[in-house]
């Protein structure tokens, strides 16, 4: 009893010191900030404190800092980074909150949140037919303050989701088959490095950087603002079309063949969703054709299925973005994979997704629920990439897959589970792409796992250069251990 007692006072007295000394260092940094810079921090004891740590996405993402600072322009932001990194204190970045990972964009007591929503302004320069953006915006908000002059960027599908993140992990439009990914788009990032120095990186200047930033997540430093190209935009033809479970076999039918015509045409656009588990969703197919023309040819092989809904007319693409709904779910995860298209590993990947054994293991889970999402990308959207800079994401020019499992559930207790079961999934659909040779060496940020080693898919010859990069722009490596949150280069 007594011996026990005191290894037990041993282990605590090894313990406290360094928890005590870092929560601390991160309380003194709190209260410093509060005086330091101009908009204060957000502390427990504040009444918006809670609404502050639970504003990201889904609960599996929401922590508890030891304050939040919500800075307001980048010179505020770079004392704050300066004084955060002198005194050793954790930090997380959020601009949207719309990541599903664990403390991806919030942290736990003993770190500071660094919340960007107050970048949160757009200018538009016609004369350069650029958008200069803040990273703490939704994309509605960005969409709607370019649409009075006819313009759009290549952005998010989904209204609520953030600037920042997106970007920042690539991030996959309706637009892209025409212009590249998003990353592939911004002509300039206004960035605030580790030893709290404002840059820009360009064509022109920083060029390691901009190349890096795009697809290099929260690696190199906080991003502010950055410049997009803009391009003009009118109506166009889109909607959702749904179908009845039944129907998915004729949707991947329809869908190969969508993917393998002769020309594919960029001004088409599609994203399949499927809810095994839910016949009341059953599929959805969004469907969106970038010209004000009704059921274009390119995509004739889906007229034939009978639908049991469809809300497709020539609408503007922001008010068709806003008829998508993102679902609501308490505990969310995701992971991704990529192939080509072949008739035989559809077959399989589709037998996988309607009748694995995992599925019941989620099923069995209070609220368990799985949505598949089929992306297909074109070789156009990567030559556009290439044609603009080219990115860090190693991307191979392949038309290709971008496959997402999304498993959401209720309780804490089945985090694992729920991960288990869909990453087991994600596996077999890999072994049987690699089997038939359709593998494509690509993990797409936005929607992996953190579990998923999504950077070091880059290829080696990236890795390396995004290693080197980061070691003249941070050589402290202050991105690395000091933000200990999101998709890491690997060490
Ligand atoms: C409903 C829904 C729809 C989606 N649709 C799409 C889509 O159409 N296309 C697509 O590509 N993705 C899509 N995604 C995925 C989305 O792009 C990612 O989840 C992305 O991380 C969200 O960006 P955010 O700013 O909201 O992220 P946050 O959760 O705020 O941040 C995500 C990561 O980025 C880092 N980060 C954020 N801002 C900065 C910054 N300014 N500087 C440095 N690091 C930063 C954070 O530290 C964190 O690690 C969707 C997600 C959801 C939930
Ligand atoms: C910071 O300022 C913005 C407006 O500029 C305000 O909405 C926000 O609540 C402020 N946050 C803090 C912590 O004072
Ligand atoms: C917190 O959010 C809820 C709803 O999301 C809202 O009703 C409430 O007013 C918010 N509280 C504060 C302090 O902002
Ligand atoms: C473009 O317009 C912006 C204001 O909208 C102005 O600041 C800038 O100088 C102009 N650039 C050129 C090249 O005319
Ligand atoms: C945008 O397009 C509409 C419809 O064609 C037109 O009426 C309007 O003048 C355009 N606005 C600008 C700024 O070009
Ligand atoms: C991709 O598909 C397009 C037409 O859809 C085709 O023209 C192109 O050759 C394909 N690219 C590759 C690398 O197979
Ligand atoms: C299916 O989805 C609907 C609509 O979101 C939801 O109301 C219902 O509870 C879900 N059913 C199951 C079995 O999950
Ligand atoms: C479902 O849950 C029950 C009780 O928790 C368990 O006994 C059973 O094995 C589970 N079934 C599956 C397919 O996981």
């Amino acid at each position: 009893m007594t011996v026990s007692l005191q290894a037990m006072l041993g282990l605590l007295c090894l313990a406290s010191p360094i928890v005590a000394q870092k929560l601390d260092a991160a309380a003194a940094a709190c209260q410093f900030l509060d005086s330091s810079i101009g908009n204060g921090t957000v502390l427990p004891t504040d009444g918006r404190y809670r609404n502050l740590t639970e504003a990201n996405w889904v609960q599996t993402a929401w922590a508890l800092p030891t304050c939040i600072i919500q800075p307001i322009t980048a010179e505020d932001l770079s004392e704050a980074v300066k004084h955060l990194v002198a005194e050793d204190v954790h930090f997380a970045v959020r601009s949207g909150g719309h990541s599903p990972v664990p403390l991806g964009a919030n942290i736990d007591e003993g770190g500071v949140l660094i919340d960007m929503s107050n970048f949160n302004t757009v200018e538009y320069h016609a004369n350069s037919s650029v958008a200069v953006v803040g990273s703490g915006l939704r994309w509605g908000e960005v969409y709607t303050q370019l649409d009075p002059y006819n313009v759009t960027v290549v952005g998010g599908r989904i209204l609520d989701v953030g600037v920042g993140g997106l970007i920042l992990g690539s991030g996959l439009s309706y637009l892209s088959d025409l212009y590249g990914l998003a990353c592939d788009n911004v002509v300039n990032f206004e960035v605030v490095l580790a030893d709290g120095s404002i840059v820009n990186a360009n064509a022109g200047s920083n060029s390691d950087l901009w190349w890096s930033l795009k697809g290099g997540a929260n690696n190199f430093g906080i991003v502010t603002r950055f410049t997009l190209t803009t391009y003009p935009i009118g109506n166009i033809w889109g909607g959702v079309k749904a179908y009845t479970l039944d129907a998915l076999p004729a949707l991947f039918d329809a869908m190969l063949e969508y993917q393998s015509v002769a020309e594919k045409d960029p001004y088409a656009n599609l994203m399949l969703q499927a809810f095994p588990l839910n016949a009341t969703l059953g599929v959805v197919l969004n469907m969106v054709y970038m010209k004000p023309e009704e059921s274009p040819s390119a995509f004739e092989a889906f007229y034939d299925i009978e639908t049991i809904a469809d809300t497709t007319q020539i609408q503007s693409l922001t008010s068709f973005l806003a008829s998508q709904q993102a679902p609501s779910l308490p505990r969310l995860d995701w992971f991704a994979t990529s192939f080509k298209p072949d008739a035989g590993l559809y077959k399989t990947v589709a037998e996988t997704l309607t009748s694995a054994p995992e599925l019941s293991e989620i099923q069995n889970l209070t609220a368990g629920s799985i949505a598949i999402g089929w992306q297909p990308i074109s070789t156009s959207a990567i030559e556009a990439g290439n044609a603009r800079g080219g990115n860090a994401l190693g991307l191979d020019c392949a038309n290709q897959t971008w496959l997402v499992i999304d498993v959401g559930w209720w309780d804490e207790g089945d985090d694992d589970t729920a991960n288990g079961a869909t990453l087991s999934m994600i596996d077999k659909i890999e072994a049987a792409s690699q089997g038939t040779g359709n593998y494509v060496d690509y993990i797409f940020m936005n929607d992996a796992s953190v579990e998923q080693p999504v950077i070091e898919h880059y290829g080696p010859e990236n890795l390396a250069k995004l290693r080197d990069v980061q070691r003249v722009h941070d050589p402290d490596l202050v991105f690395q251990k000091l933000v200990p949150g999101g998709f890491k280069i690997p060490v």
